[in-house]
């Protein structure tokens, strides 16, 4: 992507209000085409299997929660989908690319030039404000550091952090950070974000806005979003939930119907 194909800014401002506000039934076919796809994944650690066989798609701007028991292997379906480690059998398409064959090189470019990250305690940068922590990733892609920085500005009204813009991480609340790291994921107009328990380090309220901004802030961008959980709220708020068991879906990927399950 060059300087001159930087995307649009997001669009409005966003509430952050309470994840019931932003559900709302959606049809099956909404998503449209699936942007990512893994399909029969497999993987084990020595003689533990964390992954028997999954296989999960996920649609344009659709928001998918995967729920189940510590150890089920929610992180691990993660790691495969987003090429942070291969699956030992299976594929991972992103539209129409298998991704999981890969060498390491070109997965971490799939990684950074498609895919947006929101961990649970943000991995940003100590000693770089917040914009910059934003920036980081369109700078890691090659655009000018005034660009990318202009272009990180743009998305701390929407997210509801404005003014926090030169505040090292560590100046900023759990709640804050997490926008930032919001933020962060969606500079780039990732096809896809991946967020592993993003707020599990948040009090309830706080986390209940940060996961509706995440919700609504992929959404409006059009990107796939996995939210990997133990909070029934956070999967309130996406679109349907798929529970993992013992390495494999123990529930069928159902649409939430008008936020009942
Ligand atoms: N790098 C690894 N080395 C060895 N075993 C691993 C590794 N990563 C995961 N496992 C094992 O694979 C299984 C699934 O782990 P995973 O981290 O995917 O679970 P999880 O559902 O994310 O759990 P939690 O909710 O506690 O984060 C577990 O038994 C775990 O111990
Ligand atoms: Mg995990």
């Amino acid at each position: 992507m060059s300087a001159a194909t930087l995307p649009p800014p997001p669009a409005g401002t966003w509430t952050s209000a309470p994840t019931t506000a932003i559900r709302r039934p959606r049809p099956a076919s909404a998503s449209g085409p699936a942007v990512l796809v893994g399909r029969d994944l497999h993987r084990s650690f020595g003689a533990t299997t964390a992954l028997a066989g999954v296989t999960l798609a996920i649609g344009r701007g659709e928001a998918v929660a995967a729920m189940g028991p510590s150890g089920s292997g929610k992180s691990t379906l993660l790691h495969c989908l987003a090429g942070i480690e291969p699956p030992d059998r299976g594929e991972v398409w992103l539209g129409p690319d298998r991704i999981d064959h890969l060498d390491e090189r070109r997965r971490t470019a799939v990684r950074r030039r498609r895919f947006g990250f929101v961990f649970q305690s943000g991995h940003l940068l100590p000693e770089l404000p917040a914009v910059e922590n934003v920036a980081l990733p369109l700078m890691l892609e090659g655009h000018p550091r005034r660009r990318a920085v202009a272009e990180a500005r743009r998305w701390f009204a929407p997210l509801g952090i404005d003014g926090l813009e030169h505040r090292l991480p560590g100046e900023l609340s759990g709640g804050q950070a997490q926008r930032v790291t919001i933020a962060r994921a969606l500079v780039t107009t990732p096809a896809v974000v991946f967020a592993d328990e993003p707020t599990a380090a948040l009090d309830r309220t706080t986390g209940r806005e940060v996961v509706a901004l995440l919700v609504q802030a992929a959404r409006t961008s059009g990107a796939g979003l996995l939210v990997v959980t133990h909070d029934p709220e956070v999967a309130e708020a996406c679109d349907r939930s798929v529970l993992l068991r013992d390495g494999a879906l123990a529930a069928p990927a159902a649409p939430t119907p008008a936020g009942r399950r």
